[in-house]
């Protein structure tokens, strides 16, 4: 073997640190309370450095859970996205959750080009920006900014200060279903905003889903970028000839 491959099989020591904390921790129950770093660092004769590194991919990937000022925990396992043509509150019933949202801005305004582009209107044109925090059993889930055509959907900021569901306000006041969409998914470190929104850490992984939506007739309906906890969610889709 030449040298160069005997240093892409050495494992760097952080590694060896976390998988074994990955097998003791996969042995316990949800809720169940990790040892401190200080107290693994010695358990397992290495730095606390190496330990935190390990914790912290732990934690990023939703193996574990950090509570502040309390310790860190084994994780509640995560929870499955189905990836369809549906609604939050659709996808979270599916999942026997409970949805819920806090409207953080409804702002009507003039489209920049970018998003005049997708939603069919001239630039310039006016146009809602919503964005909302979505929960799941009351636990914060993803942040979504959501825009819509301001002509096509006039009072829709107000219709959204009362219903909670984007699909069933556009349904019941426009006579409007999204009936199909282009959904991308891409990965992005949180921003010190959406980790204070979603109670987790500045630089967590989000995964990252736009969805571009058209109606029956292929006009467009929305254009949406939600950012969803990475280490919460897993995507599903169902592929099909
Ligand atoms: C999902 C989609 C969004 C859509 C939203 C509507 O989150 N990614 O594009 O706007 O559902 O959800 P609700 O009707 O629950 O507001």
């Amino acid at each position: 073997m030449s040298s160069a491959e005997g240093q892409s099989l050495r494992e760097p020591k952080y590694y060896t640190v976390k998988r074994h904390l990955l097998e003791v921790t996969d042995s316990l129950l949800p809720g169940s309370p990790v040892p401190t770093e200080r107290v693994l660092a010695a358990e397992l004769g290495t730095s606390r450095t190496t330990v935190r590194q390990a914790l912290f991919e732990l934690v990023a990937e939703g193996r574990l859970v950090r509570r502040q000022g309390s310790g860190t925990y084994v994780a509640e396992p995560k929870m499955t996205w189905p990836l369809q043509m549906a609604s939050f509150t659709e996808q979270a019933t599916a999942n026997g959750l409970t949805a819920s949202n806090q409207l953080l801005s409804a702002v009507r305004g003039q489209a920049e080009p970018d998003v005049a582009g997708r939603l069919g209107i001239g630039a310039g044109a006016a146009a809602f920006r919503i964005e909302r925090l979505r929960l799941a059993d009351d636990r914060p889930i993803a942040v979504e900014v959501s825009y819509l055509s301001a002509a096509r959907f006039p009072q829709l900021a107000r219709h959204l200060r009362r219903g909670s569901s984007l699909y069933a306000v556009l349904h019941e006041h426009y006579g409007v279903v999204p009936a199909s969409a282009q959904e991308s998914i891409s990965t992005a470190p949180a921003t010190p905003r959406e980790a204070a929104l979603l109670d987790t850490d500045t630089g967590a992984p989000m995964l990252v889903l736009g969805r571009h939506s058209f109606d029956g007739t292929g006009a467009p309906v929305e254009w949406v970028t939600s950012w969803y906890r990475g280490d919460r969610v897993t995507l599903i889709a169902n592929l099909r000839p």
